[in-house]
């Protein structure tokens, strides 16, 4: 890689952006550093979520276009893909899955007593959705060589956690296609497939939790860095995104302050302390 070329890490490149809901999604975050970076990008979501948030407006404030898609539609996938190749002048280099819902959370359905529709429609959008959008892009040959897709998890794929409910078992099955799917474009083109595990966040899908919850506040205690904001996920991103990571491929790449790999800290053996103190003096 020529360094000399540009200071601009994605200079040039040519991207999709799903999941830009509005200015707190996560997607927005990383569809702004994305264009400072020197790309130019797609941005894409529902019809739906075009009308009830402001995809297109923000698509718009950054000079981008906007191009309707349901990531769970092969059709409305194929549109997207062939579109934004010939809008952007080539083909696509990278692209950001961050995607999901699930009516079962949203209803505040428990685990054992889910609603199966919703069930098969949260694996649909948070999990299939993204084994679709790669095999419509490889089929159509989309995808530049060596380039870069990633997906947005979250650590409860791997550990139980209460109140996650089936979307556990969505970012389990999104996760296993980033290793499936990886090998096959790895061996064929050089594309990388991966996916971030990334700390809580208060959007519109992290609505069960906002920067007051106990979970939230939980997860930044426990995390020796404390929470990574939607900024800190642009940029690991952007690097995902450039030439800078161009053997790096499969994996689930964990952007939580450490959460995932810490048990206890000192700070929250203090809180419990706290709170055992005082109901001990009741
Ligand atoms: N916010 C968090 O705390 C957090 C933490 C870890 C992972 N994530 C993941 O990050 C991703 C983005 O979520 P977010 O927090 O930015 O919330 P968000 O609600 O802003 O983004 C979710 C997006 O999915 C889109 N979507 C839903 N159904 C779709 C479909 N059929 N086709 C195309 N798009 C569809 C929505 O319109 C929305 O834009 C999700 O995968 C989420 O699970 C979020």
């Amino acid at each position: 890689m020529d360094t000399t070329e540009s200071k601009h890490i994605l200079a040039g490149k040519r991207g999709i952006i799903f999941g830009v809901f509005n200015e707190k999604s996560l997607a927005w975050a990383v569809a702004k550093h994305c264009v400072d970076e020197g790309a130019n990008i797609v941005i894409t979501n529902t019809k739906a979520a075009a009308k009830l948030g402001s995809s297109e407006k923000l698509a718009s404030s950054v000079n981008m276009p906007f191009i309707p898609c349901d990531a769970t539609n092969e059709d409305d996938l194929e549109h997207l893909l062939l579109e934004s190749q010939k809008l952007l002048g080539g083909q696509i280099d990278f692209i950001l899955h961050s995607v999901a819902q699930s009516l079962n959370l949203r209803r505040r359905k428990s685990y054992d007593n889910l609603c199966y529709s919703y069930f098969q429609k949260t694996l649909d959008i948070s999990a299939l959705s993204f084994h679709k959008l790669l095999q419509t892009a490889h089929r159509l040959n989309v995808l530049k060589r060596g380039a870069s897709v990633l997906t947005i998890t979250y650590i409860a794929s791997e550990r139980s956690m209460a109140g996650y409910n089936d979307m556990s078992d969505a970012k389990a099955l999104l996760e296993s296609i980033v290793r499936n799917f990886g090998r096959i474009l790895g061996e064929q083109k050089q594309i990388r497939v991966n996916a971030i595990s990334q700390s809580p966040v208060p959007t519109k899908a992290g609505s069960h939790w906002n920067e007051e919850s106990y979970f939230f506040s939980y997860s930044n205690q426990l995390a020796p860095l404390g929470n990574a904001t939607a900024d800190d996920l642009a940029d690991v991103c952007v690097m995902m995104f450039s030439d800078y990571t161009k053997r790096v491929t499969m994996q689930t790449i964990y952007n939580d302050g450490g959460f995932s790999n810490t048990l206890l800290t000192p700070s929250l053996i203090n809180s419990f302390r706290k709170s055992i103190d005082t109901e001990d003096t009741k």
